[in-house]
């Protein structure tokens, strides 16, 4: 039971060496459900782009190679997390394509109608309040612009870690919700046009949502 609670609050929060090292693995492990995500949305290549919980930095880079002339910020609020991200991206910062920064969804520091496009890749089940995070992505993003929201377990998906998630994952205090509890997260929180994908059998989910155009 400790070590499933130690590396719960290193997902959550990665701090010290261990958190380092579990961030650079995350950079590799979350990389493939990241690209099936990405495939749902488009990004223009003057895009200004947000990763929330961004990590390590790998969507980060990702973004900044699909988006040549545009600008991409990660956010997180683990120090640790940063510190990676801000390492594996220095190039792209040096050229001042990317920017990483320490900060919370809850509070985000960017003025309102900043992004054309936010994603987030396994990290809104641990916001602290996940819809009034919806609606703090909802205000940075440009009238028009897409949240995407990436993941590799949902409720009701057809894989084993899945189902026992099902039994014991509230006890890890993560929020764990089926496709249609996504849609309706996104619905309730003011997005137009959502949309769900899933694929079952791996268990990934991806949720699309436009912030209005006025
Ligand atoms: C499981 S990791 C995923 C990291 C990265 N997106 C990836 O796919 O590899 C979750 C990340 O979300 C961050 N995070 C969790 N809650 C957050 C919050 N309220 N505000 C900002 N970042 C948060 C954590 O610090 C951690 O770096």
């Amino acid at each position: 039971m400790a070590t499933i609670q130690i590396s719960t609050n290193q997902c959550q929060k990665p701090s010290g060496w261990l958190g380092r090292l579990i961030v650079w693995n995350m950079n590799s492990r979350h990389s493939k459900v990241t690209d099936w995500g990405l495939s749902h949305i488009t990004a223009k290549p003057q895009d200004t782009i947000l990763d929330v919980g961004c990590g390590g930095g790998k969507t980060v880079s990702k973004l900044a190679a699909t988006a040549p002339q545009g600008k991409v910020c990660g956010l997180d609020y683990s120090d640790v997390s940063v510190a990676v991200a801000k390492k594996l991206n220095a190039r792209l910062i040096e050229m001042g394509r990317v920017g990483i920064h320490e900060g919370s969804v809850s509070e985000l520091p960017f003025p309102t109608d900043t992004f054309d496009l936010v994603t987030a890749v396994e990290t809104h089940f641990w916001w602290p309040d996940l819809p009034a995070g919806m609606r703090e992505i909802l205000r940075v993003l440009k009238p028009g612009g897409t949240l995407a929201i990436i993941a590799e377990i949902y409720k009701g998906a057809e894989t084993r870690t899945a189902k026992l998630a099902e039994k014991h994952i509230s006890k890890i205090g993560m929020k764990f919700l089926s496709a249609d509890e996504h849609r309706g997260l996104f619905a309730d929180a003011g997005y137009s046009d959502v949309r769900i994908v899933t694929e079952s059998g791996k268990g990934w989910i991806c949720g699309i949502g436009k912030k209005l155009s006025t």
